[in-house]
């Protein structure tokens, strides 16, 4: 068999299901990029409503205070300290393993989980949400945070989610959307396309980034497909929740006892 042209071959590696390039080697180096800033833009672009949204997520899981939880695409460790604060608290995981492809990002969430004294409750690794380092079944809950639109095949994670979960075993994805009152949508989008693209570049010093975040999330699936997508990964219950006029989408499954 003849192998394809190397310029082929180069656009192949390149295009996601939908498109776009999100070469993990390329999504890691520009989070690693903007690392050390991303809490403050996080915080002041969303006006603080992600730990609010965080929050929410942990609530829905309705974790007992022993679960394990996978903190996937984890980045600076919001997500994963929010889940096991205060520590062993019915309504939080006892332990949380928390994954991420980009070493800065995991660099400053551990230094935040250290200065909090919550290091030995979440074990950070590297690694891709496509090829989780974890053994089948040995999850409790898994947790994604503004992560899941960023992965190169968001079925292949989602595969992995269900293969690392016990039975019955929860996910919490929160996601960006667009809204669709069509007066919020058009405030949403001004606001996403001309005022948080300068605030981030400003902030974080990095050209692409901010402009990257409202693509990314206008090419992301329809809520209703995604939910799809879950059920179609062997997920039940699934539950789209509109959160916020629908900027963001909080998606609630639990694995099907039969799968895998
Ligand atoms: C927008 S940040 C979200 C971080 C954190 N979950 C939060 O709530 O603030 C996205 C994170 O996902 C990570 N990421 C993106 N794709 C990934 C993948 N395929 N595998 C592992 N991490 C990934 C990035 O490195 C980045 O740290």
């Amino acid at each position: 068999m003849t192998p394809p042209a190397a310029g082929a071959r180069s656009e192949a590696a390149r295009a996601t299901p939908l498109g776009e390039d999100k070469r993990p080697e390329k999504i890691a180096r520009m989070f690693d990029a903007i690392a050390r800033r991303y809490d403050l833009l996080n915080h002041v672009l969303s006006g603080g409503l992600d730990l609010v949204w965080r929050r929410r997520a942990i609530r829905e899981l309705r974790l007992s205070g022993r679960d394990t939880v996978v903190d996937v695409c984890t980045g600076t460790c919001d997500f994963a300290l929010a889940a096991v604060r205060p520590p062993a608290a019915p309504g939080r995981a006892g332990r949380v393993i928390g994954i991420d492809f980009a070493p800065e990002m995991l660099r400053v969430g551990q230094a935040k989980l250290a200065h909090a004294g919550l290091d030995a409750r979440v074990p950070l690794l590297r690694g891709d949400a496509m090829r989780l380092p974890l053994a089948d079944r040995s999850a409790d809950a898994v947790t994604v945070a503004f992560g899941i639109r960023n992965v190169f095949d968001p079925t292949v994670a989602l595969g992995e989610f269900g293969r690392i979960l016990k039975p019955g075993g929860r996910v919490a994805i929160l996601e960006f959307a667009l809204p669709r009152t069509p007066i919020v949508r058009a405030a949403y989008l001004w606001y996403f396309r001309h005022v948080l693209p300068r605030i981030g570049r400003l902030v974080s010093r990095h050209a692409e980034a901010y402009t990257y975040l409202p693509a990314s999330v206008g090419s992301f699936h329809e809520p209703a497909t995604f939910a799809a997508m879950l059920e179609r990964a062997g997920f039940e219950h699934v539950r789209p929740i509109r959160l916020t006029f629908g900027v963001v989408y909080l998606y609630v499954a639990t694995r099907a006892a039969a799968t895998g």
